[in-house]
């Protein structure tokens, strides 16, 4: 069998996405009910992150242990890439002993090189152009409190970072009606609108989140300064000040808006307590359902 990749949520289609989060509903159930799922018996799952995570390196580590395989967590500082061994060569080697590898990445092209390199199934664990993961334990989510995505309105208020990327270009995939809020310089790059548009996505784009927010059935928010952004950190305070998800906010979406954020957050900032840890909050759900749907995606790649 051909080995695959996911380094965009475009490497699935609508097919394996539904497949994925039915898979995905059905492990949830018996975790639940404590049913054993040792599926991945001796398999192994390296987990390169040069970036900090919580969500991610957990669920996907408690993903292995639950199927009874093993999973690796190497950071890029104390493997040999750190001393300057080539991406290449580390795929290359990794290959002759893993079954899997996820890797969240300063760079994409790391991640691309990963992939091109082994022989292994490669998983963007987060880069600065996608977080594919993150999306199919959102859509598991929105499954489970809508049970649909064709004429579901997604708004996605604040920085057009790599999060909105993959649920653009996920909602094309899905059918669902996206529009974005933000400030102009932070609108999703082109060449994702344009993929979004060649896979027949509906998208608005305005920086107005009243507009936005009209209306909505999921006002999704994330951080304005991204890992890696740093730098700009005062500017970013400036410019999304007026893009907080708040009460005020969501009283312009539908009573029934599913409030998302993929986490961590900066309460008080991008949102506030209030809405974070109010009755129209899926966030908790969402961040458990990374574990169910990661599940469902390594079966798919590793099994
Ligand atoms: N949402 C998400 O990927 O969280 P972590 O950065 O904690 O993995
Ligand atoms: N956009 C955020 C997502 C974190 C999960 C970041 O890249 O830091």
């Amino acid at each position: 069998m051909m080995k695959r990749d996911i380094l965009s949520i475009t490497d699935l289609s609508r097919e394996d996405i539904y497949e994925i989060l039915e898979s995905a509903a059905d492990l949830k159930e018996k975790r639940k009910s404590g049913e054993s799922t040792e599926y991945l018996k001796n398999k192994s799952l390296g987990m390169i992150f040069e970036k900090s995570s919580t969500r991610t390196r957990v669920s996907f580590e408690v993903a292995m242990t639950d199927f009874g395989g093993h999973s690796l967590y190497l950071n890029p500082k104390d493997i040999q890439v750190g001393r300057g061994e080539t991406i290449e060569d580390t795929a290359k080697t990794l290959s002759g002993y893993l079954h899997g590898l996820i890797a969240r990445v300063m760079s994409h092209e790391t991640v691309t090189k990963l992939a091109n390199y082994s022989t292994i199934p490669v998983i963007n664990a987060l880069s600065d152009r996608e977080h594919p993961c993150q999306i199919l334990g959102d859509f598991m989510t929105i499954m489970e409190y809508k049970n649909r995505f064709k004429g579901i309105k997604f708004t996605w208020i604040g920085d057009g970072n790599n999060v909105c990327n993959s649920a653009l270009l996920g909602s094309a995939i899905v059918d669902m009606e996206f529009t974005v809020a933000c400030p102009k310089e932070y609108r999703p790059k082109t060449e994702f609108l344009e993929k979004a548009k060649f896979l027949g996505g509906k998208f608005k784009i305005t920086d107005d989140p009243k507009i936005a927010a009209k209306d909505a059935d999921i006002i999704y928010t994330d951080v304005w300064i991204s890992m890696g952004d740093e730098a700009e950190q005062e500017k970013r305070l400036r410019d999304f000040a007026s893009y907080q998800v708040n009460t005020k906010l969501l009283s312009f979406a539908k009573p029934d808006v599913m409030v998302m954020h993929c986490l961590p957050a900066r309460r008080g900032l991008e949102i506030t307590d209030e809405v974070m840890d109010g009755p129209n909050s899926a966030i908790f759900e969402q961040a458990e359902n990374r574990l169910h749907s990661q599940k469902a995606l390594i079966l798919k790649l590793m099994g």
